[in-house]
């Protein structure tokens, strides 16, 4: 049997996205759906989610739910509401987040932005993830869990705020890895290079920074999510970053030589 004819089983599995509503988080959830994965599709916003609905492969297997994850109480609703409609979750894919603003810097950003940013990113990611892993363990189902954490997790963008959190998700991926492994909960980060999507203002002039020579969009993420959240081709791999940045991170003051 090919191996990636079935990289899913949707008899046994179901998947729920954050931030389902734009950028990477709709294309992750629009190709789970397209590999017959039923998926809540989570956001703050109930256009953004109908209209990703709407261009889906087979919108019948999607579930909408609109919320504020930055709540404690959204996030027990977004649980209850997952439950209720898809079942017991395997595929947990944690989007979601504030767009980041260059205003905000270390002198300007306020308490409420700083407390959002972490809210959404490392507070529901750690809460969600907790609870889906809970029922998983309680049933002896395998589980595969992805969190879409960032370069500046190890190097600074000016914005302490998404730095922080950032880098609080990607030693939170390496802690619920290793405590979740022996129950078959394997959990990764997935980290984009410079992706033209609603949380980044891309300036076209970055393109000369990138191997690849371009900026990335949404839908260069996707395919390799669904290979690291699928139990079938990545079963081995847990408490990793994956990163999808066409070279970015190789930048650095040496410049490429010349070979033409
Ligand atoms: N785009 C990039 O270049 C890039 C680079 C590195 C990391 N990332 C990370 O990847 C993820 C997706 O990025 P993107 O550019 O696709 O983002 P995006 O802004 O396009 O999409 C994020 C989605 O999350 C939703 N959201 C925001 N706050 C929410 C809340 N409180 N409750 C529920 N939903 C909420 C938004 O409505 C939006 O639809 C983010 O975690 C981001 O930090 C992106």
């Amino acid at each position: 049997m090919s191996l990636f004819n079935s990289a899913f089983d949707p008899a046994h599995e179901a998947a729920l996205v954050t931030g389902a509503g734009n950028g990477i988080g709709r294309a992750i959830a629009i190709a789970l759906v397209g590999e017959g994965v039923r998926t809540v599709f989570a956001d703050l916003h109930e256009d953004r989610i109908a209209a990703a609905i709407q261009t889906a492969p087979r919108p019948e297997l999607a579930v909408p739910w609109v919320g504020d994850l930055a709540s404690r109480e959204a996030c027990d609703a977004l649980l209850a509401h997952a439950q209720s409609t898809v079942g017991r979750v395997t595929h947990f894919v944690h989007s979601a987040s504030p767009p980041r603003r260059e205003a905000d810097h270390a002198m300007a950003v306020d308490d409420d932005i700083w407390r959002r940013m972490h809210a959404v990113n490392l507070d529901a990611g750690f809460h969600l993830a907790r609870e889906l892993a809970r029922k998983l363990i309680a049933a002896k189902a395998p589980g595969s869990f992805l969190l879409l954490t960032s370069l500046h997790a190890g190097t600074p963008r000016n914005l302490p705020h998404y730095s922080t959190a950032k880098a609080g998700m990607a030693m939170l991926v390496k802690e619920l890895a290793k405590s979740w492994g022996r129950y078959g909960i394997r959990v990764n980060a997935l980290v984009p290079g410079a992706v033209a999507a609603g949380g980044f203002v891309a300036d076209p002039a970055l393109a000369k920074h990138i191997p690849l020579g371009r900026l990335g969009n949404a839908e260069d993420l996707a395919p390799m999510a669904l290979a690291v959240l699928s139990n079938k081709l990545s079963g081995y791999v847990t408490g990793t970053s994956i990163v999808v940045d066409g070279g970015l991170s190789l930048t650095n003051w040496f410049v490429a030589p010349e070979l033409d």
